[in-house]
């Protein structure tokens, strides 16, 4: 497994190279197939409802987990809903994999796309547990930097027709229609949410906005949709009208960290406990149903948990080893002896005076 001492890193170049080389597509599935496999051992990993720092314009998370057999993963993430005024991303992230034998890193990654992708296949999988079995017609609602992924996420789990969108941002609906172009049989841009929803069986919100953001109505919910609610994630950021809740099948990742974060978070632990049908892993092991008849009205709150993560680092590890990508650094000492860490400083400030180019890379 991996070089003794060396750490595989993946750049933004590294996993742009990945997905050109596996093929996008291709990609999206594996993930999906991964996290059904991950979502269905659910009881052998070792998690946690993630530590949130919220800041002035933003929160900042870390996301460990462990399979308890080979892997140890964790993610570092930010949501700062105003970057994108000044030119920045909303969500960018980090993450490591390592091995739990040793503890040795073993990746090093970007996850900025890592995250927008397993975000995706997560809902994917969500709504192909959820959904009506004919739902063609798709509203997604903030088409920022995820909205992409989403869409085309949803079209490998659904024979989807249309995609209706709406973002407050003019310039971000222009970008989504120049992406999207081709890639579906219909694409309608709308002039609001209410108007995007109009005729959809499935709806996705991903705004960003750390409030409690009222994007979709109780009354423009009808019969047989299924509700994706990605951007209620955090503690004082929701998206739905709260007189949706009481109306739907809500099904969540993981409810310890869902109740704080989730749209769950209006309703007392009481409410919620009764509220919510099931974790995600009972559908993937069959212990509950995602959805009981063509008529009810379904809620999958993500919040995203570490599990996602692990899943999307470990396919990523795989990738870059059978592709031979990412780049290979010591991020870890040689040593002939390991108790002699300091001889490690004494030789390295050697070559350093030697200016060895390795050094400065
Ligand atoms: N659940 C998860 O696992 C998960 C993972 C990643 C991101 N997210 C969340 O998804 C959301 C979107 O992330 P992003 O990276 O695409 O952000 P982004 O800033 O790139 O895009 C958000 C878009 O929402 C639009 N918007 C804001 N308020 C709106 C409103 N009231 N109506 C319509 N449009 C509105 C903005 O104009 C922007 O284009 C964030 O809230 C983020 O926290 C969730």
């Amino acid at each position: 497994m991996g070089h003794n001492n060396s750490m595989k890193i993946i750049t933004i170049e590294s996993i742009t190279a990945l997905l050109h080389r596996h093929g996008f597509d291709e990609f999206l599935q594996d993930l999906i197939d991964a996290l059904r496999r991950d979502f269905g051992h659910w009881d052998k990993f070792s998690k946690m409802p993630r530590p949130s720092m919220h800041v002035p314009g933003g929160v900042l998370e870390l996301m460990p987990v462990c399979d308890n057999e080979t892997y140890y993963t964790f993610k570092y993430v930010n949501c700062h809903p105003k970057n994108t005024s000044h030119g920045e991303l909303t969500v960018v992230a980090t993450g490591q994999l390592a091995r739990i034998d040793t503890g040795y890193p073993l990746l090093f990654s970007e996850m900025t796309i890592l995250t927008a992708l397993r975000t995706a296949a997560t809902t994917a999988l969500a709504t192909d547990l959820m959904s009506r079995k004919d739902a063609r017609v798709i509203a997604i609602i903030g088409t920022g930097a995820q909205s992409e992924f989403q869409v085309l996420a949803l079209k490998l789990v659904r024979d989807i027709t249309e995609v209706r969108y709406f973002d407050l941002d003019e310039k971000a609906m222009d970008k989504f229609a120049k992406n999207m172009q081709g890639k579906f049989a219909k694409l309608t841009r709308c002039k609001n949410a209410e108007e995007a929803v109009q005729g959809a069986d499935i709806i996705t919100v991903c705004i960003a906005s750390k409030t409690h953001a009222e994007v979709i109505k109780n009354d423009w919910v009808k019969a047989g949709v299924h509700i994706n609610g990605l951007g209620g994630d955090t503690i004082g950021k929701t998206e739905l009208e709260a007189s949706i809740l009481p109306r739907a099948r809500i099904v969540v990742e993981y409810f310890e960290q869902s109740f704080v974060e989730g749209e769950i978070q209006r309703l007392s632990e009481e409410e919620a406990k009764k509220m919510v049908h099931a974790e995600i892993h009972e559908l993937i092991n069959g212990t509950k149903k995602g959805r009981h008849s063509d008529e009810e009205i379904t809620l999958f709150d993500s919040v995203g948990i570490g599990l996602e993560d692990y899943s999307v680092l470990r396919l990523t590890y795989e990738l870059s080893e059978k592709y031979d990508i990412g780049l290979d650094l010591n991020l870890i000492p040689i040593l002939s002896d390991p108790k002699d860490l300091f001889s490690s400083y004494a030789e390295k400030t050697k070559t350093q005076e030697k200016g060895n180019a390795i050094l400065t890379i």
